[in-house]
């Protein structure tokens, strides 16, 4: 059941996103990667589900996001939009996928969207991977943009620290939000910049825009489903918020269950034929 007061269970498409950033309605977004968390996180009313290549960490355990692969985003997608029947799906396109190579880039586009089903894909990056996103979205598909931090270009900035804090940084991020919009991505999401800067581009902007890291005074808000669930704990920023101590639970629960076959206390005689 649904814990938010929304009653609107229409599929949300990008339209309706445009809708929502109009009437000034918040836009919530999460990330999951398989099947049975994306289900909840449907059921409890987010309105954007991100296979977030995120995945390569939280799923995968790698340190960054790189060593994901294209068969491996594939995966997850299908394992999230066969749960989905609300929210907009969006797959990240994976580090190497769309570096400058428009009809590579395309390629890789139209296997995730054709194999997984989801609804639009998100890519980071501006200027430098323009045409490849003009060539994926003349092909009929929604892009979102992601900008500010972009964790694929780690090993360029050498540092997860806030992006965009000078003048020539917080510029060049303007213009290639402009540059997303005018080119038909239909967000873009702004990791880790100061909150004036979010605050300035969503309002210079139609589209909508999706902060993590970006302050109150952009048009949504995205958390890594782990980080907010708080199954992750050694992950600590300051725009993270923890609405759970899942860790814990799980810990407590999986030690009660050892113990329990242990000390032969399970299965009772009310669990066995
Ligand atoms: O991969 C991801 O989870 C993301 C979010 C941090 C926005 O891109």
């Amino acid at each position: 059941m649904s814990v938010h007061s929304q009653e609107d269970n229409r599929k949300v498409t990008t339209h309706r996103l445009y809708e929502m950033k109009e009437r000034g309605e918040k836009i919530a977004m999460l990330t999951a990667y398989d099947y049975s968390m994306a289900k909840l996180i449907d059921q409890a009313g987010t309105d954007v589900i991100l296979v977030g290549d995120s995945a390569s960490n939280v799923m995968a355990g790698n340190v960054t996001t790189l060593p994901i692969t294209l068969d491996q985003m594939i995966y997850h997608g299908v394992s999230v939009t066969k749960a989905v029947n609300r929210a907009l799906v969006v797959v990240d396109m994976p580090f190497g996928t769309c570096s400058g190579n428009p009809t590579e880039s395309l390629n890789a586009a139209i296997r995730i969207m054709k194999e997984t089903g989801a609804d639009a894909l998100k890519i980071e990056g501006g200027k430098e991977v323009i045409e490849d996103i003009r060539k994926i979205i003349d092909a009929g598909i929604p892009v979102m943009g992601h900008l500010g931090l972009m964790p694929q270009s780690i090993n360029k900035y050498g540092t997860y620290t806030v992006r965009a804090k000078d003048e020539a940084e917080a510029k060049k991020l303007y213009e290639d939000a402009l540059l997303l919009e005018e080119t038909g991505c239909f967000g873009i999401v702004l990791e880790k910049i100061p909150a004036e800067v979010g605050r300035r581009i969503a309002s210079k902007l139609r589209i909508p825009i999706i902060g993590i890291g970006a302050g109150n005074g952009v048009d949504g808000q995205v958390l890594v489903m782990h980080d907010m669930l708080g199954i992750t704990q050694e992950f600590s920023p300051r725009f993270l918020r923890r609405y759970a101590n899942l860790q814990e639970t799980i810990i407590n629960a999986v030690g009660h269950y050892v113990s329990d076959v242990k000390d032969k206390s399970f299965p009772s005689d009310n669990e066995q034929y």
